[in-house]
């Protein structure tokens, strides 16, 4: 099925997510960049809700989140109930964020890792499956039903 990669930063995240745009166009993913396309300083939860507003009326489609750590666009894109942001520095992150908790949004940090490390770490997560269909699924299920407070 075709994947659709949307990606949103804010200014610090701005190269680096240029950067992932043209590592992910000749692999013919459809992408949706929502920006930020200037060099203006921006607020990064507003690029986080834009992206996951797109995710709510697109629920198959995965994200992007570039800020300067990628702390706070993990936070912001948390506080949607169909997200499960995952804020990735190393490629075993990503692996796991997607087989053990079935991330649909990774966050990445541009002051905090290169552009190589990133690409890695972006391909590792598009790769990577949730375990989904083995008895390891089961208590990976059940935790991720456990997310949701209690009433
Ligand atoms: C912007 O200076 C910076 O605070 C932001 O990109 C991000 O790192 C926040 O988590």
């Amino acid at each position: 099925m075709q994947m659709t990669l949307v990606f949103a930063s804010d200014h610090a995240g701005r190269e680096l997510r240029w950067e992932l745009i043209n590592h992910m166009r000749p692999v013919g993913v459809d992408i949706i960049d929502l920006g930020t396309h200037t060099t203006e300083s921006v607020d990064y939860p507003d690029y986080a809700h834009r992206l996951c507003d797109e995710l709510v009326r697109n629920p198959k489609y995965m994200g992007v989140l570039i800020c300067g750590t990628g702390i706070g666009m993990s936070i912001a894109a948390n506080r949607h109930p169909h997200i499960r942001c995952a804020v990735a520095t190393s490629p075993e992150m990503a692996r796991w964020a997607r087989e053990h908790n079935d991330a649909n949004v990774l966050a990445l940090g541009a002051r905090v890792i290169d552009a190589p490390m990133a690409r890695l770490i972006l391909d590792t997560f598009l790769v990577a499956c949730y375990e989904a269909g083995t008895p390891i699924t089961e208590r990976h299920d059940r935790r991720l039903a456990k997310l949701t407070p209690p009433a």
